[in-house]
């Protein structure tokens, strides 16, 4: 299929198609699902050209209507899976972290939820033989806790294979943001789906995407009653952004969520996850991970759309995730 640029649309010149790419609308596709407000407001036109634009470009891109079921299905047909490095884990996901979707894991400080999304950065990269996609990685840190020497480990830890594996070569693959603030965070989803697009063609297109920590910002940012519903309102934006993302790169987007560490008078359960219904509703899979003896950690599937609920234990170890 040959690809529609931007400039192919009706009311976009050269340098309107400049100003769109400038506010993070990379291809058709991306523009097609934006409102005219969202455009008109950071492409600098007026909302009625805007609604053309998005008109001509949901035209275009062909997407934006009702879908029969056997569509549906020959589109999950496209739907990958990542290794979790761990067999049972890997059951427990239905063969491992699906593309197209949201996981997200919460649980308390130390549970593994870091350990999980590292490991998982290095296996997307694996060909498909060995449980990868063969695919590149965006991670927008919010924690600082990004640790390349851990991913060298990780990929000295791998199963054998007969193909060299560098720990260059996977930290090559990994593109890092830290996020100072929401807002930041928010900005930064946006900016990843333009550098996907950009790597769309290279042979190792993103595949991959971690948000960790999807909540602290927010949480700490917003505090006190008054505050929540703006709080869930961008939180609300930022999770389609990602769902987004998930979609235009038929991706995995993991993102991980802390535990309310102490109960408090509007949040109640200390072991509910932050962001309350808003997130759990828009995520496709929610993993609960808790600490079990030594290296052992338990991941519960709470809610997912076609697997049963379950638990399966693995071990963060130094060579990273195993049985
Ligand atoms: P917060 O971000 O603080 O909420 O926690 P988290 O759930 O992200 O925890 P994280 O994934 O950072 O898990 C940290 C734990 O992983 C440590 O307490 C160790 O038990 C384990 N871990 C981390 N690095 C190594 C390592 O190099 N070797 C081994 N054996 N265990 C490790
Ligand atoms: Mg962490």
């Amino acid at each position: 299929m040959a690809e529609v640029l931007l400039e192919d649309l009706s009311g976009v010149g050269p340098a309107t198609a400049e100003k769109l790419r400038e506010a993070g609308f990379a291809s058709v596709e991306a523009l097609a699902v934006a409102s005219p407000a969202q455009l008109a407001a950071c492409a600098d036109v007026g909302e009625s050209t805007a609604a053309k634009i998005i008109a001509s470009a949901r035209a275009a891109a062909d997407i934006g209507g009702f879908e029969t079921g056997d569509q549906v299905m020959e589109r999950r047909k496209l739907v990958g899976k990542v290794t979790t490095g761990s067999e049972t884990f890997d059951a427990l996901m239905g063969g491992g972290f699906e593309t197209q979707s949201i996981v997200e894991m919460y649980g308390e400080f130390g549970s593994g939820k870091t350990q999980v999304a590292h490991q998982a950065a290095v296996n997307v990269q694996l060909p498909e033989e060995e449980g990868g996609l063969n695919g590149s990685v965006v991670i927008i840190d919010t924690e600082n806790t990004f640790r390349p020497e851990r991913i060298a480990q990780m990929v000295e830890g791998l199963p054998a294979s007969d193909r060299p594996r560098e720990p260059e070569e996977f930290l090559r693959n990994i593109h890092v943001a830290r996020a100072y603030n929401s807002n930041h965070q928010i900005l930064l989803a946006e900016s990843a789906l333009d550098l996907a697009e950009k790597l769309k063609k290279s042979g190792k297109p993103v595949r991959l995407l971690i948000v960790d920590s999807l909540t602290a910002h927010f949480r700490a940012e917003y505090v006190g009653r008054g505050t929540l519903a703006d709080r869930q309102q961008k939180l609300n934006k930022h999770l389609h952004t990602l769902m987004r993302f998930a979609d235009l790169n038929n991706a995995v987007v993991l993102v991980t969520n802390q535990v309310m560490a102490k109960p408090d008078a509007f949040f109640g359960d200390p072991t509910k996850p932050v962001g309350g219904h808003i997130v759990g509703h828009t995520a496709t899979f929610r993993i609960y991970l808790r600490k079990s003896k030594g290296e052992k950690r338990i991941a519960r599937l709470v809610d997912s759309p076609n697997l049963p609920d379950g638990e399966a234990v693995f071990s963060v170890t130094t060579a990273g995730l195993l049985d």
